[in-house]
């Protein structure tokens, strides 16, 4: 971080970064929201979920779980100041609990370099787009063209671990240098242009002819298409992009000033990443439908619909350059993030350096990476499904899953849900209610809301949303005969 970012709190007792600003935190925590989840993820899992009934129940768990489990991690951080395990064991010890709550902290660096995996070899994608976009190779071709030029990448794994490395150097070099400050500032500039483009392409697709369709794919629930295991990805979906459960944003909010109102950023940073992904859903499913394509298509869905948007309109060749670039950027201040909660930790169990730390972490991400290179070449076909077939109806768990499929299904709907809920009840029921308010400084009312949010209904609802996805909701609603 640059020291006109930060300034260095001498009085804390390890000296402690600070955010110089509220506006610098925002922009941080923006930076760490807006990424692939929402541009690449979001389109393509409501795509595999059938649309509407996915996206309410979305906009459902950002709400009433997303909103007040982010209000919780930044408060836990900013009293720990410390790396997530640190935190939470400083935070069980001063209110007098176990220090296993450190097994928190100890998750979240554990999913923080799984999904830091695949998330690169992703964003390899994005990167490799680059050159391809610049070269107007997908002028006027049509859909058949731009499919294949996904798939001549995907089956290509030398040429997609070249763009992990490519794109995991540049991660590490930022994180082992620490200073993120030129990076935070070239966000301020980059965030608004990316949005500027979503724009230009929403016009685009309402050009197409099929923006109403999109459209209503998108805002139209039809709860015959939700399955149980759609309703789980939902809510994994809000935690995985909101960049919580893993200890990313209690790390960020241990930057935090004491006066910055929490619930005010928390709202901030939800408002815009959720806008971000409405956007490239809308302008992703007129295309889709435009094209006659599969909104079921998968991982590829924005790889072979954006450039059929470019390669029809004016200047396509260089928007669309521009537009990757600024996908990359928004990968990279987030995959900076995913990385963060285990060099802070690493560095203080270890007592090693940064620069050590970001080596060894580096190259770990790099070997994990190639799981999910493989899954959409070599080991393609290797696939396994697992369902739990009752007498009150079958329940999958897995399908046809690679193992780019069952790393993000572990880490985005099983790993950062439980975060999120030991984070909830460790911030409701157990953390004394004198810090949690001082902390939130916010009125009586307000308070009362966000305790029984954190309470009742995060809890309850990922404990249900999980049982839902294992079956045992269908066998009590049986067995009452409801
Ligand atoms: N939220 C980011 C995205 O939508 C990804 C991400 C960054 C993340 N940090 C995280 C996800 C921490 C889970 C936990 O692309």
């Amino acid at each position: 971080m640059s020291d006109s970012a930060l300034t260095n709190n001498q009085s804390a007792s390890v000296a402690r970064e600070q955010w110089s600003s509220r506006l610098v935190f925002i922009l941080a925590a923006t930076g760490s929201a807006v990424g692939l989840g929402n541009i690449w993820k979001f389109p393509y899992i409501t795509g595999e979920n059938g649309g509407g009934a996915f996206v309410l129940i979305y906009l459902l768990c950002i709400a009433s779980i997303g909103i007040p489990i982010m209000m919780a991690e930044i408060m836990l951080g900013r009293r720990g100041r410390q790396d997530p395990v640190t935190t939470m064991k400083k935070l069980a010890k001063e209110s007098g609990h176990s220090r296993s709550w450190g097994l928190l902290g100890w998750m979240g660096v554990i999913a923080g370099f799984l999904i830091l995996s695949y998330y690169s070899v992703i964003a390899g994608w994005a990167m490799a787009y680059v050159p391809r976009m610049a070269s107007g190779m997908f002028s006027g071709l049509e859909a058949a063209g731009v499919n294949s030029v996904f798939s001549d990448l995907v089956s290509n794994p030398e040429s997609l671990i070249a763009w992990h490395t490519l794109f995991l150097i540049m991660t590490m070099v930022v994180v082992a240098r620490g200073v993120r400050g030129g990076l935070e500032k070239a966000v301020t500039y980059l965030m608004p242009l990316l949005f500027v483009l979503l724009i230009i392409l929403i016009v685009y697709a309402m050009g197409t002819g099929h923006f109403k369709e999109g459209f209503a794919y998108l805002f139209n629930p039809d709860f015959s298409k939700i399955t149980t295991e759609g309703i789980l990805s939902a809510m994994g979906h809000a935690f995985f992009t909101l960049s919580l459960g893993m200890g990313a944003i209690m790390v960020y909010g241990s930057y935090l000033p004491p006066d910055t109102s929490i619930a005010k950023v928390s709202i901030a940073v939800a408002f815009m990443d959720t806008l971000v992904a409405l956007m490239a859903g809308m302008i992703i499913f007129p295309i889709v439908f435009a094209n006659a394509l599969e909104p079921s298509s998968g991982p590829g869905l924005i790889f072979k619909t954006l450039p059929l948007a470019f390669g029809g309109m004016n200047y396509g060749t260089l928007f669309g350059t521009l537009f990757f670039i600024l996908l990359v950027f928004a990968a990279w201040t987030s995959s900076i993030s995913l990385i963060e909660p285990a060099i802070t930790w690493g560095m203080k169990t270890f007592q090693t350096s940064r620069i050590k730390t970001s080596v060894i972490s580096g190259l770990l991400v790099w070997f994990l990476g190639l799981f999910t290179v493989f899954s959409f070449n070599l080991t393609s076909d290797f696939t396994f499904s697992s369902t739990i077939s009752t007498k009150y109806g079958e329940f999958v768990i897995l399908k046809d899953a690679t193992a780019f499929d069952f790393l993000d299904y572990l880490t985005s709907n099983i790993m950062l849900p439980l975060g999120g809920l030991m984070i909830a009840v460790y911030a409701g029921w157990l953390m004394k209610k004198e810090y949690s308010l001082a902390e939130l400084n916010i009125n009586r009312i307000w308070f009362t809301i966000w305790l029984f949010l954190v309470r009742f209904v995060a809890p309850i609802m990922v404990i249900i949303v999980f049982l839902n996805a294992m079956g045992v909701v269908a066998f009590i609603r049986t067995i009452m005969g409801v």
